[in-house]
């Protein structure tokens, strides 16, 4: 993994996506929402902490925040020129603006996950997963490109367009800037992050928690998933979990919008995402609401979930 935050070069985005050789229009979809973040940060940490007094589909209470970054971001793209569909967790259907355009790119994104961490003032995050043509209903090995914005202390962004993940920071031009280049997360599984009520974890998702808890690894558990996912990039190493309940056998997190983009970035930084039985990237998704649960992280780490969920089930 090569750091270039000390070097006096800066190589931005559009400059790295361009000596990547990647497709125009696809540089221009990842710039545009790179732009469209640097409005979402300013509401942040501005903005109205209130509620919208609207719901999303999953029937979770939205915050004016949500609402607004959704806007920001949809606007963005529908003049991007270069997108075919849109669908965002946090409305209920597919925008379409060129819906049968096999040479654009559709997107599925999370306006601004873990939004209910902004009262309290931790890490939230923008998460977007792109695939070629109109259909968004594919498993997310044929994604073209997934990101992440991690509105944190500092504000990152990671992409990948299967060709590594990189990680780039906001400067004080608000210009995202190449930190690390071809992030790798091959090291021991150190930490975890396990979501979920504990108490409803069934026997082989326990005997996991408590296998990893034995060898000594510590729990990092912010209750974001962008933060707790980039601390497992930026950290080289670890596992992050939101697993099926004996109430919710789906877990929580959502497919289109949250679990595929993660997956494939973690994938390319070599690590390894399942949902206990199966690889989340080859999940045929059948709507665009689907919920899964999953282990992601150190590929060790994740065939030891899979085994213990294997031999729960007997
Ligand atoms: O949108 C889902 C989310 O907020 C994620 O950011 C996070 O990983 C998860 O939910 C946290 O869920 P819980 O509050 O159940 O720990
Ligand atoms: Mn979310």
């Amino acid at each position: 993994m090569e750091h270039f935050n000390s070097t006096p070069l800066q190589i931005d985005l559009r400059r790295h996506l361009r000596e990547n050789d990647e497709d125009r229009d696809l540089t221009r979809l990842i710039c545009e929402i790179a732009d469209a973040s640097k409005y979402i940060i300013n509401a942040i940490r501005t903005g109205d902490l209130g509620m919208a007094g609207t719901s999303n589909l999953y029937g979770e209470k939205q915050l004016a925040l949500d609402v607004l970054s959704d806007r920001i971001i949809i606007k963005r793209l529908r003049h991007s020129g270069v997108v075919a569909n849109l669908v965002s967790e946090e409305s209920d259907e597919v925008v379409s603006i060129d819906p049968d355009n096999e040479d654009k790119f559709s997107v599925a994104f999370d306006p601004l996950d873990g939004s209910s961490l902004v009262d309290v003032n931790m890490a939230v995050g923008t998460i977007v997963s792109i695939y070629k043509g109109g259909n968004l209903l594919q498993p997310g090995r044929n994604q073209v490109a997934a990101m992440y914005i991690l509105y944190g202390p500092r504000t990152t962004l990671v992409y990948s367009t299967g060709k590594g993940v990189h990680e780039f920071g906001m400067n004080s031009l608000m210009e995202y800037t190449l930190n690390y280049q071809n992030i790798r997360m091959t090291g021991p599984a150190r930490i975890y992050s396990p979501g979920g009520l504990r108490s409803k974890y069934t026997p082989g998702t326990e005997r996991f928690a408590r296998t990893l808890e034995e060898n000594g690894t510590k729990l990092r558990y912010s209750g974001g998933f962008v933060p707790d996912i980039n601390q497992l990039l930026i950290k080289r190493g670890g596992v992050f979990m939101y697993p099926h309940l004996t109430d919710a056998p789906s877990g929580k997190l959502r497919l289109l919008y949250e679990l595929n983009p993660m997956a494939f970035l973690v994938e390319q930084a070599g690590g390894a995402a399942s949902d206990g039985r199966r690889r989340i990237l080859d999940i045929e998704p059948d709507s665009v609401d689907l919920r899964a649960p999953v282990f992601i992280g150190t590929p060790a780490a994740v065939a030891l979930a899979e085994q213990c969920i294997r031999e729960e089930e007997g």
